[in-house]
């Protein structure tokens, strides 16, 4: 346990999540493009995903998240002053779809707006609202990763639309004061990474100064295979580092949810066991930067997280973007 001085801690108080009703199943899928049950889930994991219907934006599914971390850490908004939303699919090219959901959970106090950092979007969001805690910008703060991917594929690409799901989570963060040890609750390291000189690899063939229209996602997927492993776990690690933590400190792993077989291959680099590993890309799909605060909101009220749990989130997405943080629940 590392000694330090008494600092700030952005403790995590909450977590939420919101899923659109429409289940769609690997099945389904095969009946519109050209794949089957067992390719999908023999390469990525995934058995099904959930649609948004049509006029659910991702400020409602970032709505009901919000509300449901804010329940379970008993809090209203009169005790937020600050939203950050990770999202790349926006309700509108602006304003920030966090302003909506700010409107919508009738909050006209504080400050909110998005981060862009594809499927390291919640990492990202993550970061930035520990810091504003920590240095005391912020006392509470909603920390929001929601999308609606169904909108930006290409339905008849198989080699992208089996991927991708819809959804939305959220934690609810509050400023605490800590010992300044790894025993504190709240955040206890975060580390990000981007390069980008990988845009090619993954990006969607559209934007405002572009083409004008939002366009669809694109993606060579054995190309970021390649690099996913390497630098999720290379992140794990300079999260765990960073906080004075090793691999035996870890209680969880929440990894971004894009294909088991990354999930896999991380957790073996790191040393830690499946059994310590949230998984829930077979129900959820990929959803982007909503895939950790979902995967951590089930896997909170199903009872495996429980209070003074080490948690280590790792994430990789378009960019590239990696990024890391280790949180004491
Ligand atoms: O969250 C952002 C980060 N994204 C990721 O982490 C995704 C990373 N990439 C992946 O997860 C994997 O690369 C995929 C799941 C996308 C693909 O798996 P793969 O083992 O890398 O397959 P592949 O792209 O090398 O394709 C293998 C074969 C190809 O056929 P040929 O060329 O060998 O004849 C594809 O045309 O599988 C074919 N294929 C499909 N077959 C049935 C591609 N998509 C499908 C499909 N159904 N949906």
């Amino acid at each position: 346990m590392s000694a330090r001085s008494a600092i700030r801690r952005a403790v995590a108080l909450g977590v939420g999540s919101a899923l659109p009703s429409r289940i769609l199943t690997n099945e389904e899928l095969a009946k519109t493009v050209d794949t089957t049950h067992d390719w999908i889930v023999e390469r990525t994991g995934i058995h099904q995903r959930h649609i948004a219907a049509e006029g659910q934006m991702t400020s409602d599914l970032a709505t009901d998240a919000a509300r449901a971390a804010l329940t379970m850490a008993g809090m209203d908004v009169g005790d937020i002053d600050l939203i950050v939303l990770a999202t790349a699919t926006p309700d509108q090219t602006f304003p920030a779809t966090a302003t909506r959901v700010q409107h919508n959970l009738g909050m006209s106090h504080g400050c909110a707006f998005d981060v862009q950092a594809v499927c390291s979007g919640f990492v990202y969001a993550l970061t930035v609202a520990a810091q504003f805690i920590e240095t005391g910008k912020a006392r509470g703060a909603l920390v929001i990763g929601a999308e609606t991917f169904s909108r930006i594929l290409d339905w008849s690409d198989r080699s992208t639309c089996v991927l991708f799901g819809d959804g939305a989570g959220a934690v609810v963060l509050r400023g605490e004061d800590g010992t300044g040890t790894t025993a504190d609750r709240g955040v206890l390291s975060t580390e990000l990474r981007s390069d980008g000189q990988h845009n090619a690899s993954l990006y969607v063939d559209g934007g405002p100064s572009t083409t004008g229209v939002a366009g669809h996602l694109r993606m060579n997927g054995r190309e970021v295979f390649k690099h996913a492993v390497r630098n999720l776990a290379e992140i794990g690690e300079a999260a765990l580092a960073g906080a004075g933590l090793t691999a035996d400190d870890v209680t969880w792993v929440i990894p971004h949810q894009a294909n088991a077989r990354i999930i896999t291959s991380t957790a073996q680099k790191i040393g830690i066991p499946m059994e310590q590993v949230i998984v829930t890309v077979q129900d959820h799909a990929n959803t982007s930067a909503a895939s950790i605060p979902l995967a951590m909101d089930v896997a909170v009220r199903d009872g495996r997280i429980k209070p003074g749990d080490l948690l280590l989130l790792e994430a990789m997405g378009g960019g590239f973007t990696w990024g890391g943080a280790t949180i004491r629940w």
